[in-house]
C-alpha cells in the first residue's frame, strides 16, 4: 500500500524576541511565575510578517532541504490566516512557484497540523494527490488582548512545515496512524468571539476581536484528551508504551506535557520541550519542535515518535512514526 512518508522539514521565526522581562514590564507578570507556571522563557512576535510569510518561509526550507521543486498539494494549519477570505495557502502555493498546485487552509486551532498531516496523508494513500506540503503556521501576536497576563505571556508566533512524497507503508518516515477528535460542547474554552457570523465584528477596536482562553479548564482537557488520543493510537498501531522514544505533544505548558507522559506510562525524559524557546505556537509548535529536537541530535534516525496535540474545538488528534534519515532546514 503507498503511505505518505516525511522527506523534508523546515521551519522559519519571526525576528523580534519577546522576553519574559519585556512583558513584565508591561503587565501585572513575571518571569518566575512565566516559568513555573507554563515553563516558557520566551516567544518571537511577529513585527510585521504575516502568517503567509513565515508559512512561505518555512515551506521554501521544507523544499529545499526534500530536495523537491513541485508538490500537487498544500494544506495550512492556521488560526490566524492572513485574511478572513481567501485561504492563506494558495498564496503561500503561488510565492512558492507550485503552480496549480492544489491549496487549502485548515482550521483545528492547536491541533492543525495533526489534523492536516491526516489529511495529506490520506490523499496521499488514496492517489488523490502525489507530493503535498503541509504546513503549521501561526501569528498569535496579532490576536491577543495586549491588556491580558493570561493569554499574552503563553502564545508565540512561527511556522513549521514537512514535505510529504508517496512511498511503501512501513518504511521509516511512513505514517503508523492516525486518531482525531473533537467536542464542539468545549467550543468557549478557546475561542476569538468576534468576526465570523455569529457577531460580525472584528475591526480594530470591536469587541470580541481577542483570544480567550479559560485557562484551568482548558488544562485538564489537554491531559485528558491528548492522553486518550495517545493512548488509542498506540493501540491501534500495535506500539507498546515502553517502545515510545520521543513524545512530541502540543506545546502548551511544560507541566501538561509532563501530566501527559505520567498518564501514558512514558518517562518524562521522553518528553520534548520546546515552548521554553517559543512558547504556545499553535499549529505550528509539533513542527518546531521535531526540528529543535533533531537539531540537537535528540531525534534520531530509527527512534520510535510518538505526535500528541490539542487544541481549541475542542479537538484533538495524535499519529506516530519511526523517524527516517531527514535534512532540515531550520531558521
Ligand atoms: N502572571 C501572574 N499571574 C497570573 C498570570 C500571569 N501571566 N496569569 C494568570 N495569573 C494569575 C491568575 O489571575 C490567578 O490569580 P488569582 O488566584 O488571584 O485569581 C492565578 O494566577 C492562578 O491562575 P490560574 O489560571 O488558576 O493559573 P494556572 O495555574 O491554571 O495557570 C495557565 C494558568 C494558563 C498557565 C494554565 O492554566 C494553562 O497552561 N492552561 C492551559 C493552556 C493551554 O494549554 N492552552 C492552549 C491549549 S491549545
Amino acid at each position: 500500500m503507498t503511505a505518505a512518508v516525511l522527506t523534508g522539514l523546515g521551519t522559519a521565526l519571526p525576528a523580534r524576541l519577546v522576553t519574559n522581562e519585556e512583558l513584565s514590564t508591561r503587565l501585572d507578570t513575571t518571569d518566575e511565575w512565566i516559568r513555573t507556571r507554563t515553563g516558557i522563557g520566551q516567544r518571537f512576535w511577529s513585527s510585521g510578517e504575516s502568517t503567509g510569510d513565515l508559512a512561505a518561509a518555512a515551506g521554501e526550507r521544507a523544499l529545499a532541504a526534500a530536495r523537491v521543486s513541485e508538490v500537487d498539494m498544500v494544506v495550512l494549519a492556521t488560526t490566524t490566516p492572513d485574511h478572513p477570505c481567501p485561504a492563506t495557502a494558495p498564496e503561500v502555493a503561488s510565492r512558492l512557484g507550485l503552480g496549480h498546485a492544489a491549496a487549502f487552509d485548515i482550521a483545528a486551532v492547536c491541533s492543525g497540523f495533526v489534523y492536516a498531516l491526516a489529511i495529506a496523508s490520506a490523499a496521499i494513500s488514496a492517489g488523490l494527490t502525489g507530493r503535498a506540503l503541509v504546513i503549521g503556521a501561526e501569528t498569535y501576536s496579532t490576536i491577543l488582548d495586549p491588556e491580558d497576563r493570561s493569554t499574552s505571556v503563553i502564545f508565540g508566533d512561527g511556522a513549521g512545515a514537512v514535505v510529504l512524497e508517496p512511498g511503501e507503508a512501513g518504511a521509516p518516515g511512513s505514517f503508523a496512524g492516525f486518531d482525531l477528535g473533537s467536542d464542539g460542547a468545549g467550543r468557549e474554552l478557546i475561542q476569538v468571539p468576534g468576526g465570523g457570523s455569529r457577531e460580525r465584528t472584528g475591526a480594530d477596536g470591536a469587541e470580541g476581536r481577542y483570544f480567550t482562553m479559560r485557562g484551568k479548564a482548558v488544562f485538564k482537557e489537554a491531559v485528558t484528551r491528548m492522553a486518550g488520543s495517545a493512548s488509542k493510537l498506540l493501540a491501534s498501531v500495535g506500539w507498546a508504551k515502553d517502545s515510545v522514544d520521543l513524545l512530541v505533544g502540543h506545546q502548551a505548558n511544560t507541566r501538561i506535557l509532563h501530566a501527559l507522559a505520567d498518564h501514558l506510562g512514558v518517562p518524562r525524559e521522553s518528553v520534548v520541550v520546546d515552548l521554553d524557546r517559543v512558547g504556545n505556537t499553535s499549529a505550528a509548535s509539533i513542527p518546531l519542535a521535531l526540528a529543535r529536537a533533531a537539531a540537537e541530535h535528540r531525534l534520531r534516525p530509527g527512534d520510535r515518535v510518538l505526535l500528541s496535540a490539542f487544541g481549541g474545538g475542542l479537538t484533538w488528534g495524535s499519529t506516530a512514526l519511526v523517524w527516517p534519515e531527514l535534512p532540515i532546514g531550520t531558521h
